[in-house]
């Protein structure tokens, strides 16, 4: 991962933050300024000494801005990190105002569509889980895409066998699965209820028939929502599932911002995830996951159908 140093990343933070008004100013100031040169009613074809400083000066400022990127910067300072073991209560603070969503749960409008425990997912038992768990024992996981909680109950399992207790994992969805999904064939009998397929009830069901609500705990949002959220009160994760939109954009996005949160422990980071060798195959997640390896120096390695970036701890090289 790259590292910034803080006075960097606190410059590159003011001259967006601070700049778009000049520039915005200065580009009124710049196209008055050419109207003005280009009026046909003018007769003297040379440009004044004050015009051509302050085009000069727009076109530094214009240069500036767009060599920073600020036309695709979308804030890449985190808050300072909150220390794993005081993540659950951040975010039960900052999303669910406190309590337990698990509390008096299931409310009575949907007890009676629920069932016991109906976890399905794709791929979600692959040998990459317990290969990546065993390698970076991580204490805090987070999951993009948690569908039925197939994938996030499988780590939970693992994390106890492999005795990482105190492991949380945090599982980002917004549990509307995806327009049609219910086509899929194991999804046949999925109910809906007023256009609600009831995801977000059926996975905490999952959760509390594993006996997995300490340990897992989760953001019904969008993954860009969610995840500037994680970045902004510095929640930060040592493995990173990346599942949700298959499309390239979302998946590049998805990535992008993910690895923004990782943060490698003794034993170094990982973001991986599934559909790199199946019918998703190069349609959007593949090309995501090779041009971000790329663009970011990494070697992208593969387990089963599932792509990883594994990341080394650098601080413990010095
Ligand atoms: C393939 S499923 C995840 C499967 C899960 N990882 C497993 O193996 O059991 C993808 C999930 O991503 C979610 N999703 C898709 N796009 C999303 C988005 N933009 N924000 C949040 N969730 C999204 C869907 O609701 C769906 O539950
Ligand atoms: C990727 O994230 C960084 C912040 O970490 C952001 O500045 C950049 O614009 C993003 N790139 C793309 C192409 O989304
Ligand atoms: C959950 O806990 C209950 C009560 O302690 C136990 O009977 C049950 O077997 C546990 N379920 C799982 C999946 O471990
Ligand atoms: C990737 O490597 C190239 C050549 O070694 C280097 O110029 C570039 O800065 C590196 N990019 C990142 C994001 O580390």
């Amino acid at each position: 991962m790259k590292q910034e140093s803080p006075s960097l990343r606190h410059s590159s933070k003011r001259i967006s933050s601070f700049a778009k008004p000049v520039v915005y100013f200065l580009c009124i100031l710049f196209a008055y300024s050419l109207g003005y040169l280009s009026s046909s009613t003018r007769n003297n074809s040379k440009t004044p000494d004050h015009i051509n400083t302050v085009v000069a000066h727009v076109n530094t400022v214009i240069n500036s801005v767009i060599e920073s990127g600020d036309h695709n910067n979308f804030g890449a300072v985190c808050g300072e990190a909150v220390m794993s073991q005081h993540i659950r209560h951040k975010i039960m603070e900052r999303v669910f105002k406190g309590t337990s969503p698990w509390e008096n749960f299931p409310p009575s409008h949907v007890d009676n569509l629920l069932r016991k425990k109906w976890v399905k997912g794709w791929g979600s038992n692959g040998a990459v889980f317990e290969n990546l768990i065993r390698r970076i024992r991580p204490k805090t996981i987070i999951e993009v895409g948690t569908f039925l909680g197939a994938s996030a109950l499988h780590m939970f399992e693992l994390t106890r066998r492999l005795g990482l207790d105190d492991t949380q994992i945090v599982c980002i969805d917004d549990f509307r699965g995806w327009p049609g999904f219910s086509d899929h064939l194991h999804m046949k009998d999925m109910r809906m209820v007023n256009g609600d397929v009831m995801l977000m009830y059926q996975f905490m069901q999952n959760v509390v028939q594993a006996n997995a609500t300490k340990s897992v705990v989760y953001m019904p949002f969008s993954s860009g929502s969610a995840l500037e959220k994680l970045c902004e009160w510095g929640v930060f994760g040592e493995l990173i599932e990346v599942d949700a939109g298959h499309d390239f954009h979302s998946a590049w996005s998805d990535i992008n911002r993910s690895f923004k949160l990782l943060k490698p422990g003794s034993k170094g980071g990982v973001i991986f995830g599934h559909d790199y060798f199946t019918a998703a195959d190069n349609k959007g997640v593949r090309r995501a996951v090779n041009l971000f390896a790329r663009v970011h120096n990494l070697t992208v390695q593969v387990d089963g159908q599932h792509w990883f970036f594994y990341i080394p701890n650098r601080l413990s090289s010095h």
